[in-house]
């Protein structure tokens, strides 16, 4: 496979890499490293080249011309939820445009499989548990009627090319290389935290519900669903752990794993809850498994551990 992954120095897109060439695929890395690290990626690797650019640049489409690839995974983007809301237009620049110059790109190039990583949060408030891919959308901020914008291009580009297209809904995922600043998810801050021995405070009073799927999985989503054979034009799924657990669960149970790690448990505080906070989500993976036979194979105890492993690095 020749296989163009964008924001392959990043967190999800890293670890798509590492298995791609595990599988002995050849891969063309776009990142501008604006939040993805040159660590992420194995630079001795011979079927490994890497563009360092943005991806909304002319040199993109014409390194991607002369690669030819089969397959792009689309990975690079802004992913702050607060960045969209304060510019919503450099968010659609970002997130949208440069989406729609890489789909007309790899229409042109005969690439027969193009996968984005889209979000639970085009679901905005979650009216049932697990949530399918049928759930009506109400997207909250910018960021998430990007995602839903871009699904509405692969599903166009799906139907009017002999690309096949998909569009993997996320939930909250989480992992070893995941960054802890910014908005990033709670495990990679709370194992971050433990390392400086700070405390952790939880948003309100931490009986709001996530669910958490790890990256490996999401990786081996991705690979899945670009070896699947007989799938539609445009394929949407759900990719996660469907197991809904409480934030307060979630940072006992990291506790318990520090601690057989050595580490000195955090003392744990509760702030505000932040306005606007889903009080729950989940979500079904029922469709992709019944499509690619993908499912979820670490636990949420087996994920944590090496989570914890990476951080105590
Ligand atoms: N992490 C999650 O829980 C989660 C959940 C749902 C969806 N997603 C989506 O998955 C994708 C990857 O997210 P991530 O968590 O790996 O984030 P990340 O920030 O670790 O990865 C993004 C990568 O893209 C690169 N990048 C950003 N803008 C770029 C640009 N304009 N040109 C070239 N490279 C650029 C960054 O340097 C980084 O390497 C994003 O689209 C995000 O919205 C993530």
């Amino acid at each position: 496979m020749k296989a163009v992954v964008t924001g392959g120095a990043g967190f999800i897109g890293s670890h798509i890499v590492d298995l791609l060439l595990e599988n002995d695929s050849e891969i063309l890395v776009i990142d501008n490293f604006s939040s993805g690290k040159k660590e992420h990626l194995d630079f001795t690797q011979k079927k490994l080249h890497v563009l360092e650019a943005d991806i909304s640049h002319s040199v993109c489409i014409r390194e991607i011309e002369k690669f030819q690839p089969d397959m792009v995974f689309h990975y690079a983007g802004q992913i702050s939820v607060g960045y969209s809301v304060r510019e919503p237009q450099g968010d659609a620049q970002q997130n949208i445009m440069a989406t729609l110059k890489l789909l007309e790109a790899s229409k042109g190039l005969q690439v027969q499989k193009f996968i984005m990583a889209s979000s639970a949060a085009v679901y905005g408030d979650q009216l049932y548990y697990p949530t399918t891919e049928e759930h009506t959308q109400f997207p909250h901020s910018p960021y998430a009627i990007s995602k839903k914008c871009c699904e509405t291009y692969l599903e166009y580009y799906g139907r009017n090319s002999n690309m096949q297209t998909f569009a993997l809904r996320f939930s909250n995922v989480y992992g070893p290389r995941q960054n802890a600043g910014g908005e990033s998810g709670v495990i990679a801050i709370f194992f971050d935290r433990l390392q400086a021995q700070n405390s952790f405070t939880i948003n309100g009073d931490g009986l709001q519900t996530r669910d958490f799927v790890f990256v490996e999985d999401v990786a081996r989503a991705n690979w899945m669903c670009a070896t699947a054979e007989n799938l539609t034009n445009y394929n949407c799924f759900n990719v996660s752990g469907a197991q809904e657990i409480s934030i307060v669960k979630l940072v006992s149970l990291a506790q318990d794993i520090a601690k057989k790690h050595g580490f000195t448990s955090l003392k744990i505080a509760h702030g505000e809850a932040l306005a606007g906070e889903l009080r729950r989500s989940s979500l079904s993976y029922k469709n992709i498994y019944h499509s690619v036979g993908w499912a979820p194979k670490t636990t949420l105890a087996e994920g944590l551990e090496k989570t914890c492993l990476y951080f105590a690095k």
